[in-house]
């Protein structure tokens, strides 16, 4: 039978407790891969995979979870950098704070996620990467200055990852959601939400799922085995 040739594969997903990155997480583990998932809280534990408390703005926490990741399980073949946050607001009215926290979480949080582990798979000769981008950061949007900033830097950190890491066998990737049915969406209120429907062709969001299967046929190294330095968009359409 035909598969993704990710059984027994040590897969490291940041952000696994919940949202996006738990539906790859459950994904992953039905695919028979072994996997490390890192969480803030204790709420929402997955069974089946390592869960390791960390914050991805903690380079020291972060080189902490590498090495009990390989420790525990084995070398680390896949990274998705998934943990994220956002800090909506209208340009004028964003604080520091609000810029920062979106900079460290969603881009220096996946400098201190790769960093530990990209030397190790130069080494052996192995690896995928996948960054959860967002459509936000290929066309922006209203109230996101920040957090698309730190998206589309995203796409240029893993673009430029893929052509340095091709030739030791690595490939680097993204994946793009649009508007996926998770607790981000939450802040967003009910009008505006129907807006953002109207104009998706596929009149849905997107759900976690859906996303995830992108996360593992990129993962997999035979069904993306020449497939490196591109985004996939899993967004209904919202943008092609
Ligand atoms: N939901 C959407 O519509 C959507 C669209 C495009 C992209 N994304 C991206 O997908 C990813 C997952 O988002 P989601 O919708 O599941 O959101 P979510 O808020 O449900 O989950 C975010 C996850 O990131 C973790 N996280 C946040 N800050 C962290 C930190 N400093 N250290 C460690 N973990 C941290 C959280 O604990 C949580 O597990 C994010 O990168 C997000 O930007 C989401």
């Amino acid at each position: 039978m035909a598969s993704l040739q990710l059984e027994d594969k040590v897969v490291l997903v940041t952000g696994g407790n919940r949202g996006i990155g738990a539906a790859i997480v459950a994904l992953l583990k039905e695919l028979g891969t072994k996997v490390a998932y890192t969480h803030r809280s204790d709420s929402d534990r997955q069974h089946g995979a390592l869960a390791i408390p960390a914050d991805v703005t903690d380079k020291a926490a972060m080189e902490a979870v590498a090495e009990q990741v390989e420790q525990k399980l084995g070398p680390i073949y896949g990274i998705v950098a998934n943990a994220g946050i956002n800090r909506d607001n209208f340009f004028p009215k964003l604080t520091p704070a609000d810029w920062d926290a979106v900079i460290d979480t969603n881009l220096k949080g996946v400098y201190n996620t790769l960093m530990p582990v990209i030397p190790k798979m130069y080494e052996r000769g192995e690896g995928s990467v996948v960054c959860i981008t967002s459509i936000s950061g290929e066309r922006g949007n209203i109230g996101q200055t920040n957090y698309a900033a730190s998206k589309a830097a995203l796409i240029g950190l893993s673009k430029s990852l893929a052509f340095e890491a091709a030739r030791y066998g690595v490939r680097v990737n993204s994946v793009a959601p649009g508007f996926i049915e998770t607790d981000m969406l939450k802040s967003v209120s009910g009008k505006v939400k129907e807006r953002i429907v109207s104009e998706i062709p596929f009149r849905r969001f997107g759900k976690p799922e859906e996303v995830a299967w992108a996360v593992a046929f990129l993962l997999s190294p035979i069904a993306s085995s020449y497939i490196t330095g591109t985004v996939v968009r899993v967004n209904g359409a919202h943008h092609t």
